[in-house]
């Protein structure tokens, strides 16, 4: 599975709170060019639904509680990001869905590229034979 999840660098000060953090390059695989999030998300929505040509992505959960459910097309692994802390690399190639499992959560996403709706596979089966090809077998870890 082309994915890992991360535990982020953290600084505790037990009066005034905590501090986590990850860099470019040090943390992460990737420069990143793109930082958004996602909230206001009723629970027990499920977004994403789609895979990424190139696209690679770090996610993590600055506040609640998102189950992300990741596939490469030969295997399914769940994650759940229930802390700041944690943080999940999804490179190229990965059907994902994310559901909201607490009101509020706020899902933050670092990406390595551009907003392109090009570089998107919205449809399952299209993603599926893009992995019959191999169209990302060198990058698959
Ligand atoms: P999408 O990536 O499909 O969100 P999710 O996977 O969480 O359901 O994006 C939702 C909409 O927002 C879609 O119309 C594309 C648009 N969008 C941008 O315009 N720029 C962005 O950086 C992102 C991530 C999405």
């Amino acid at each position: 599975m082309n994915a890992q999840l991360i535990s982020l660098k953290t600084i505790h000060a037990p009066l005034e709170g905590s501090l986590s953090f990850f860099e470019s390059q040090k943390d992460i695989p990737f420069n990143v060019r793109r930082i958004y999030y996602i909230y206001d998300v009723p629970m027990g929505v499920r977004r994403g639904m789609h895979a990424h040509k190139a696209l690679q992505q770090f996610l993590w959960c600055a506040w609640g509680k998102v189950d992300i459910i990741l596939d490469s097309g030969r295997e399914v692994q769940q994650y759940c990001l229930d802390s700041p802390q944690k943080g999940l690399l999804v490179g190229e190639g990965i059907w994902r869905e994310m559901v909201w499992q607490k009101e509020g959560s706020v899902l933050c996403v670092a990406a390595s590229e551009h907003y392109d709706e090009g570089d998107y596979i919205r449809d399952y089966r299209t993603f599926v034979s893009y992995v019959e090809k191999g169209y990302w077998d060198e990058t698959d870890k």
